[in-house]
């Protein structure tokens, strides 16, 4: 049995009775509750219990903690992490370094939808890097074209918007960061006395950490130490369409939205809204860009999560990435015809964006992830994570409010904080995330099992138990969702 397990059940106990204890007395006093005779039968209980955790963290003289403290001294600190430290996966489970197997619901944050480790992609990877890893955009090579060609193709063949060029870069902020770029040379090519220079994004969105981006992500505790944001950035209010037309004017270049925001709380647009939103940008004149970086790739069970909307709805651009590359970093900026026609040699550029590496292994992982058997597997998979959902607002109605979401973007917003609830299955072997305010995200691969789900949702129901049954005992997980509002 974990020593620290039962400091921190002693506790807790101890704290209810209003005894308060310096950490060491509460370590002193957990061993010798390990062999006490005379505790309360439900600290015993508890106790025994924890004693059967499967994951319990790493303690502080694990293998694991020796190796953290040793290299994170070398670390710029833009992350706290949880103990354990992962160093391989295969399918939907992860494995740390003491060898411990976790259930991964988070999918690196929506990226690796294709599973870890997947042979067929450490197979092209592995071919591609023997032929040509690099070779730079000043030349030609066979893959940044394929791959551009597949996201045009792909995207009209699943009804999705008029997509006719692409632009290739490394991440989600960059694909954002030309999608940018690319709204203000279109409003400058439209009014070219540089008034059209404007963008509107939306409260609680996510859009990436660069300067460009962090500026169209308007929460006040990441963009404050990094003020002034980039000029003409405005915030309108997700669903709300007086907003819209209030902030969107002749002056807006461009609007750029998530169809559903992830690190905002699996909050989804309305289709109303998404009408409206367009029919306003035409009739200002701005881009609409959808950010589908973490929504599309068939997560929604179609290929981009707008594919569902009229046309009258579509965007001009998109921008995607993390799945892209299922962990290879790469994404890519979809522009129509229009929009790109004003854009012109040397208006935008990247050293690695494109190169034959990403784009190979990304074409092959298009393939995979547009093909409609998948996306019909994860509507299966969404009903059967519902259905676990919909179990545990029954046991637990004052904590369970909500299940939001489409596919396997999901959320489940709790009353109270869902951080305890992240520890307590990490340390029963299943990994969970975080987003919004009080919303547990679960954005697992898109090949997991209904055998995987039902595993995965009877640890968390476990981990539910665990927290709200006996408040206070279990701590929360800081640090796992990009933006945190507390
Ligand atoms: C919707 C959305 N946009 C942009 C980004 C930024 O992507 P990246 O971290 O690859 O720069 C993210 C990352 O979480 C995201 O979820």
């Amino acid at each position: 049995m974990s020593l620290r397990t039962c400091s921190r059940r002693l506790g807790a106990v101890l704290q209810t009775q209003r005894t308060v204890l310096p950490p060491t007395s509460r370590r002193r006093y957990a061993s010798a509750a390990v062999a006490a005779s005379n505790l309360p039968a439900g600290l015993k209980d508890a106790i025994d219990s924890d004693a059967h955790l499967s994951n319990p963290d790493p303690q502080s003289d694990s293998q694991t903690a020796r190796l953290v403290d040793a290299q994170s001294p070398y670390m710029v600190p833009t992350y706290v992490r949880p103990p354990p430290m992962f160093q391989q996966g295969e399918g939907c489970y992860l494995w740390d370094v003491e060898n411990r197997q976790y259930l991964d619901f988070t999918a690196g944050i929506a990226v690796n939808s294709l599973g870890h480790s997947d042979p067929e992609i450490a197979k092209i990877l592995y071919q591609q890097a023997q032929t040509l890893v690099h070779a730079s955009n000043l030349y030609h090579n066979p893959w940044t074209g394929a791959l551009s060609q597949l996201l045009v193709e792909k995207t009209r063949e699943a009804g999705g918007f008029n997509a006719g060029k692409v632009f290739i870069c490394n991440s989600g902020s960059e694909a954002n960061e030309a999608a940018l770029k690319f709204a203000r040379k279109h409003g400058r090519s439209v009014q070219p006395d540089g008034s059209k220079f404007e963008v509107v994004s939306f409260h609680g969105s996510f859009h990436g950490r660069t300067m460009g981006s962090l500026s169209l992500t308007p929460n006040p505790k990441y963009q404050k130490p990094f003020s002034p944001m980039l000029p003409g950035c405005k915030y309108a209010i997700y669903n709300d369409i007086d907003s819209i037309n209030e902030l969107i004017t002749e002056n807006t270049c461009g609007v750029i939205i998530e169809p559903i925001q992830g690190e905002g709380g699996v909050n989804v647009a309305t289709p109303e809204f998404l009408l409206a939103l367009r029919k306003r940008c035409t009739s200002v004149g701005a881009v609409l860009i959808h950010d589908e970086i973490q929504c599309g790739l068939s997560r929604t069970g179609k290929l981009w999560a707008h594919c569902d909307l009229p046309t009258s709805a579509h965007p001009d651009i998109l921008t995607t990435a993390k799945a892209l590359g299922n962990g290879f970093p790469i994404g890519a900026t979809l522009v129509t015809d229009e929009v790109s026609s004003k854009i012109v040699t040397g208006d935008h550029g990247t050293t690695f964006g494109g190169n034959p590496l990403g784009c190979r292994v990304a074409h092959h992982i298009l393939s995979r992830l547009s093909d409609p058997e998948l996306q019909t597997a994860v509507l299966k998979k969404e009903t059967r994570f519902r259905e676990h959902m919909s179990r545990l607002r029954q046991r637990f109605p004052s904590i369970v409010q909500e299940v939001r979401g489409r596919g396997l973007i999901l959320g489940l917003q709790l009353s109270a904080d869902p951080t305890p609830v992240v520890t307590a299955a990490r340390e029963r072997g299943l990994l969970v995330i975080t987003c919004g305010t009080n919303t547990l995200r679960f954005v697992p691969p898109l090949v997991v099992s209904e055998a995987e789900i039902d595993e995965g949702m009877g640890i968390l129901e476990q981990a539910l138990v665990a927290v709200f049954e006996e408040p206070g005992v279990v701590e929360g997980t800081r640090g796992q969702q990009e933006m945190e509002e507390r």
